[in-house]
């Protein structure tokens, strides 16, 4: 087959991956942890054309520049490489996510990217070495390759720097999102994370809790301590932030509506409603919560935020082939 789409869902870190240690193999300096989600994803087609004399990126309809061509040109070369393809390719995408605003639109993007690629190419790949792939696009993608709970194990090597999948999240869990802000973010994760390690004196206790982190999550999710669960993902945001806000110059990705809404958060909490906040490289909050009590804790957020603001989901699967229906509907 030379043309191929699929899907893959956004993925939420409950422990952050923050920071490489190997910039060129995307190899993360911790592991990570994270729940993907349903309602956010993207669709991706891949087609190895003969006709085309250049690959072509086609993002939410709009014909893409060359330096966003060129970073799918160099994810496509590995596919390319490893099955002996010659021909350029016509790619197009679909964000059901808004696009670098901090909701992780980089991890479906290549994850989809890269399941697209698979069939595409022929290779057919397992999971785990096609998460290594995805990995190399963006390294959240590793762990949208899987639905639920999914570790992205660091690895020593490029070969088992993979993604886990750790449980399938069938327990009353979900997320309510609060898009404080849709806009694209000024500083990019990647950029983020390379200031914070070459400039924050807080770095190296990031790297040294993350790791007891995701074991002591790791066992929560086996219990289905949803309690724990929460106090330990919401600590890990926090961490991860401290450490961007010691780096010089300061790297900033909350705004006033972000602190509103973490206010928000712990304020049900005190009152009984178990719900845990995270965020990422930019202002969104999300709000774990259980899935049955979605609802109740988004009217509490409608005080200060609209109906389009606020959105529950729950937690989604790995990727998936399109068929051509599915794909144009
Ligand atoms: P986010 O928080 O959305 O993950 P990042 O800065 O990590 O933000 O990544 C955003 C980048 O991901 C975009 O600038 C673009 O290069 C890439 N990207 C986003 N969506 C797609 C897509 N559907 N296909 C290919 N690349 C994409
Ligand atoms: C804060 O995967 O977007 O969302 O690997 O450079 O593409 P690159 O960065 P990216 O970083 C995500 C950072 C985060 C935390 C997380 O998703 O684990
Ligand atoms: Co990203």
């Amino acid at each position: 087959m030379t043309q191929a789409a699929v899907r893959a869902h956004t993925n939420i870190a409950l422990i952050k991956y923050w920071g490489k240690r190997d910039e060129a193999l995307f190899l993360p300096t911790n592991s990570s942890l994270s729940l993907t989600l349903e309602k956010l994803y993207t669709d991706t087609l891949v087609r190895f054309d003969d006709s085309l004399s250049q690959d072509h990126f086609i993002l939410n309809g709009q014909p893409q520049a060359e330096k966003e061509t060129q970073k799918i040109s160099r994810f496509l070369d590995r596919f390319r490489k490893e099955a002996g393809i010659t021909t350029f390719a016509h790619v197009e995408s679909i964000n059901h996510v808004p696009t670098a605003a901090g909701l992780a639109s980089s991890a479906s993007a290549f994850a989809a990217l890269a399941g697209a690629a698979n069939i595409a190419s022929g290779l057919n790949l397992d999971l785990k070495t096609l998460s290594t792939y995805a990995r190399q696009g963006s390294g959240s993608a590793t762990r949208s390759i899987y639905g639920g709970f999914v570790e992205w194990n660091k690895g020593t090597s490029s070969d088992d720097s993979c993604a886990i999948p750790v449980d399938d999240a069938d327990w009353d869990i979900g997320m309510l999102v609060v898009a404080v802000n849709r806009s694209e973010k000024k500083i990019s994760s990647r950029v983020g994370m390379k200031q914070t390690i070459e400039t924050s004196p807080y770095y190296p206790s990031w790297v040294e809790t993350a790791e007891t982190d995701i074991q002591a999550i790791k066992e929560a999710i086996k219990e289905r301590n949803f309690e724990r669960m929460g106090e330990i993902a919401e600590h890990s945001a926090m961490k991860m932030h401290a450490s961007m806000l010691a780096a010089q110059p300061p790297i900033i990705y909350f705004e006033p509506a972000s602190m509103k809404a973490i206010q928000i958060a712990h304020q049900l909490r005190d009152q009984g409603i178990p719900c845990y906040v995270t965020m990422d490289a930019g202002p969104n909050v999300k709000v774990l919560c259980r899935l049955s009590q979605a609802e109740q804790i988004k009217n509490a957020f409608k005080e200060h935020f609209s109906e389009e603001q606020l959105m529950i989901t729950g937690p989604g699967q790995g990727i998936r082939q399109l068929t051509n229906e599915e794909y144009r509907a």
